[in-house]
């Protein structure tokens, strides 16, 4: 946690023991709970760039099901005095702490991990980051587009290439309306991939189709099997968000080349069919955003910004939450929202 409450920053604001302080809006949870028990905004003192830090002027937080999943307990999270939520933001940074250039005071943003670890997530006026994580937004691309890509682009970048580029290869993504799936389709493609993605229904197959991919599925058709092994007998990658309801499905088009990505854990988990995986020959991979090693991250970050600046990525439709509403912003997201929950504070 950065322990600093108070601004030393660029602008005009009040002085307080020999610093500058303002106050800022944030929405935060004290105790772990139901978003409507737990969540209120409160007025703070702005937080100040530390050591290596950058004071971000929040435009736009995005909201993914890991921030009501840390608020609500479903996942390993203690709260430290006041936890602001949100890790996904982008806005204008403000302020500038010692070792970070003054040059990137103006810079426009997009940021990521802001909560990780650390009380202050984009869900407020301002934030401060570790200036890594504070990352160029190119003129071309909205705040919402880059309060969208923190944890879904990066976590579709390490199911799409921890083991190794996808030019020429074939790509099967489960669920590809959701966050993870939309920009798992736009990487893919921008790295030379086919790819199929699975939906439910078809306003979720043309979001599918719209982000790229060149065949789209309903995973409750009964032909999908069919349909999916006529395009592609055997795919290279399979960004799945299901294992437990896809695993066969997944199976019917793997052999050696075969990984299967496995990177949420909602649903009941699989039971494993040992025997049909080893005729297979089929890897199983898994991935934890939380967990990725650094230079994995940084090579993530370096590949989103090149698509971003390629207008290559593209926004989902956004659902808008003003920062009153952070609670029915997380309950849209525990709900399942189509498309994109972004809070502006
Ligand atoms: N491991 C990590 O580091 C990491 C990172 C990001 C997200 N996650 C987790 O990944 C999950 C998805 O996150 P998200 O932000 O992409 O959520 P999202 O935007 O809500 O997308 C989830 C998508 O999965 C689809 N889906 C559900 N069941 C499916 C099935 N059996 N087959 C195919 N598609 C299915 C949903 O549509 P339908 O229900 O209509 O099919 C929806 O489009 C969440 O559980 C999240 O916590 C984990």
């Amino acid at each position: 946690m950065s322990p600093a409450l108070f601004c030393v920053c660029a602008g005009a604001v009040p002085e307080r023991d020999g610093h500058s302080v303002a106050a800022m809006k944030a929405a935060l949870y004290r105790e772990l709970g139901a978003a409507k028990d737990v969540l209120r905004v409160e007025e703070l003192d702005r937080p100040s760039p530390g050591p290596g830090e950058v004071l971000v002027r929040v435009h736009a937080s995005g909201v993914n099901p890991t921030d009501w999943k840390a608020r609500s307990g479903a996942t390993p999270m203690q709260v430290d005095s006041f936890q602001i939520p949100h890790h996904d933001g982008a806005g204008v940074i403000e302020g500038v702490g010692p070792g970070v250039s003054e040059a990137r005071v103006g810079e426009r943003v997009w940021v990521w991990y802001a909560a990780a670890g650390r009380r202050w997530g984009t869900a407020a006026e301002w934030t401060v980051v570790p200036s890594r994580q504070a990352v160029t937004l190119p003129p071309g691309a909205s705040f919402e587009l880059g309060a969208s890509i923190g944890v879904p682009a990066m976590t579709a970048h390490r199911c799409l290439f921890a083991d190794g580029p996808v030019s020429g290869k074939t790509v099967l993504v489960a669920g590809g309306a959701g966050a993870v799936g939309h920009y798992a389709i736009e990487l893919a493609k921008r790295a030379g991939a086919r790819v199929v993605a699975t939906v439910s229904g078809p306003q979720k197959a043309e979001l599918a189709a719209k982000a790229g991919a060149d065949l789209v599925l309903n995973y409750h058709d009964q032909d999908t099997v069919d349909r999916l092994k006529a395009f592609a007998p055997v795919v290279d990658r399979v960004v799945e968000v299901a294992l437990g309801a896809n695993l066969a499905l997944d199976l019917a088009v793997s052999g050696p080349s075969t990984v299967v990505v496995t990177y949420a854990a909602d649903g009941d988990d699989p039971v494993l069919p040992v025997r049909d995986c080893m005729t297979a020959n089929v890897t199983l991979r898994f991935v934890l955003l939380y967990r990725v090693p650094a230079p994995a991250l940084d090579q993530a970050v370096t590949d989103i910004s090149a698509a971003l600046s390629d207008g290559a990525l593209s926004e989902l439709p956004v659902q808008r939450f003003a920062l009153d509403e952070v609670a029915a912003a997380h309950e849209a997201v525990q709900a399942g929202a189509l498309g994109k929950v972004i809070v502006t504070p």
